[in-house]
């Protein structure tokens, strides 16, 4: 993990307030993986407003170019800054931070589930995954179509993938959560991995609870310093002996078992 700084490449809106952003970084080429984050300092030069960096997942990695990307929402202070920046611009960042996903060398079927941004994670493990010739299938499940932009990113790595939308404007129509709980006896020797907001996870927990699936979250809580010395993103997980500890996400996560995680 260190302190960088990277050039701006593009910051190509991908949907309504949906961005891709890439930046020229060698040495997170080098030394990320699939499921780490960076930390951005959304502000300008000397501006300290916002004064918290953000937190943003690797949504790509293209190493022959020394190019990395993430995709955002503008939700925002910090993220309307980002939306901004332009190509030349530079960007101060710390990473890569977070645990890469190791993955079981055994497996050779894959479920990915996403749900609204919590895609951006995702799509790298897919294209990991879709590169070592992995049986994989990506179910990314939104309210509605602004997301239709990653989809060129999905087809250019030859991802196989099923989109959902809550009103059916893209897609099938209906909760990727649902398109789970009906197959779920179709997949359940898969690996899962999970990504999106709370509600989401928990229905997946109800889904996988007693059948022994194997299914990891990788978890977006807000964060403080990103380094693993403020506590402010510590959540509560259920070890094997049913005693509660407190994990950081940003330092022993951000990917955790979900059975174990408990979702406030
Ligand atoms: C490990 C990690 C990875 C993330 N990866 C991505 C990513 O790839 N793309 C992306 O768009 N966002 C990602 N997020 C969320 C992103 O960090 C926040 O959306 C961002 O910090 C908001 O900053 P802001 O200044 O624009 O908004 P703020 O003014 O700080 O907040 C605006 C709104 O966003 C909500 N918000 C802020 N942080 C979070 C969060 N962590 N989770 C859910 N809601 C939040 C606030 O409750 C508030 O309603 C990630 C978060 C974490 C912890
Ligand atoms: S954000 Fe400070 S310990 Fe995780």
């Amino acid at each position: 993990m260190k302190l960088l700084k990277g050039e701006i490449l593009k910051n190509e809106k991908y949907g309504e307030n949906l961005y891709k952003m890439e930046i020229f970084s060698p040495y997170i080429c080098r030394n990320a993986g699939a499921g780490q984050f960076i930390s951005i300092k959304c502000s300008k030069e000397k501006i300290f407003d916002p004064i918290l960096r953000r937190p943003f997942s690797i949504y790509d990695i293209e190493k022959e170019f020394n190019v990395f990307s993430i995709l955002y929402l503008v939700k925002g202070r910090g993220t309307y800054s980002l939306s901004l920046l332009k190509k030349g611009e530079i960007v101060d960042f710390i990473g890569p931070l977070g645990n890469p996903i190791t993955f079981n060398k055994n497996s050779n079927d894959y479920l990915l589930i996403g749900g609204g941004i919590g895609i951006a994670p995702l799509y790298l493990v897919a294209k990991v995954l879709t590169r070592e010739k992995k049986n994989i299938l990506f179910i990314a499940g939104f309210k509605n179509s602004d997301f239709a932009g990653i989809e060129k990113d999905l087809i250019k790595n030859k991802v196989y993938y099923n989109i959902f939308t809550e009103d059916g404007s893209y897609g099938n129509s209906g909760l990727a959560t649902d398109f789970i709980k009906e197959n779920i006896n179709k997949y359940k020797k898969y690996q899962f991995y999970c990504c999106g907001p709370v509600d989401m996870l928990k229905v997946l927990q109800e889904i996988f609870l007693g059948k022994k699936i194997s299914a990891t979250a990788i978890v977006e809580q807000r964060m403080a310093c990103g380094i693993g010395a403020c506590m402010s993103c510590a959540i509560g997980i259920k070890n094997e002996d049913g005693e509660i500890v407190y994990k950081r996400v940003c330092k022993d996560g951000p990917s955790f078992n979900i059975m174990e995680v408990i979702f406030d």
